[in-house]
């Protein structure tokens, strides 16, 4: 069961009942996405290039997507986007349309709908593979990716997200200057993705809340 509840900057999000887990964090979404996510991966200045490219695993409600989306073209509004999402829960991705995110382009994502989960805004296109993301990763081209938001539930409720093989995987699909940013700052989270081959830093936000970002070696 998903329980809609309101974050401090009045976002709206969901709890998880049954995994007894928030979608996202109590400072709300708009802080969360910028700190943890869209500055760390340095989006605003990715998007001065001509395209950039992002893999968002455990895209959820795609909140964090659609922000980068939104940085980027505020920066550039030539730059061509591609968002590949990562999800196994359908549920999730059906509650989009009736989430009210004040940020404009959201309301094209209320087109991420079956069978195919994409659509294409002028130079903007995200696409949804449903399904395990150890599997549907699998599925991507190698050095393919300039940013990564790693957003998957805490390892205690999803601990197969966070093992060395699904990171490798991921590492595997990152171009070598790409920027992996997540929410977590656990010292086990840091070691895995060293193990994984890459190496890690700590990131700031208000308030001292911390995360980690992670770059390959090499
Ligand atoms: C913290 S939420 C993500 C919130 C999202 N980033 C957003 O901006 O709305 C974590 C997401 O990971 C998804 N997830 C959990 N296990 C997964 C798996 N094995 N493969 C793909 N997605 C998974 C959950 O269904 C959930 O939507």
């Amino acid at each position: 069961m998903l329980r809609k509840i309101t974050l401090a900057d009045g976002t709206q999000t969901f709890l998880n009942e049954e995994l007894q887990v928030c979608y996202h964090s109590q400072a709300g979404v708009i802080t969360e996405a910028m700190e943890k996510y869209v500055v760390p991966c340095k989006i605003p200045e990715l998007a001065k290039c001509s395209e950039l490219r992002l893999l968002d695993i455990g895209f959820g409600l795609g909140y964090h997507a659609a922000m980068a989306i939104h940085q980027a073209l505020e920066h550039n509004p030539q730059c061509a986007i591609t968002v590949v999402g990562l999800e196994k829960d359908r549920k999730i991705l059906q509650h989009i349309a009736g989430m009210p995110f004040p940020i404009p382009f959201y309301t094209q994502f209320k087109r991420l709908v079956p069978p195919t989960f994409t659509f294409q805004e002028k130079k903007v296109h995200v696409q949804v593979l449903l399904g395990d993301a150890r599997k549907r990763v699998k599925e991507l081209s190698a050095e393919h990716f300039d940013a990564v938001f790693f957003d998957p539930f805490p390892p205690e409720k999803t601990p197969e997200l966070w093992e060395v093989p699904f990171l490798q995987e991921v590492r595997r699909v990152m171009k070598k200057e790409a920027v992996l940013a997540t929410y977590s700052c656990a010292p086990a989270v840091r070691e895995r993705l060293a193990g994984a081959g890459f190496f890690w830093d700590e990131t700031k936000g208000e308030r001292g809340r911390r995360g980690t970002m992670a770059g390959k070696w090499g």
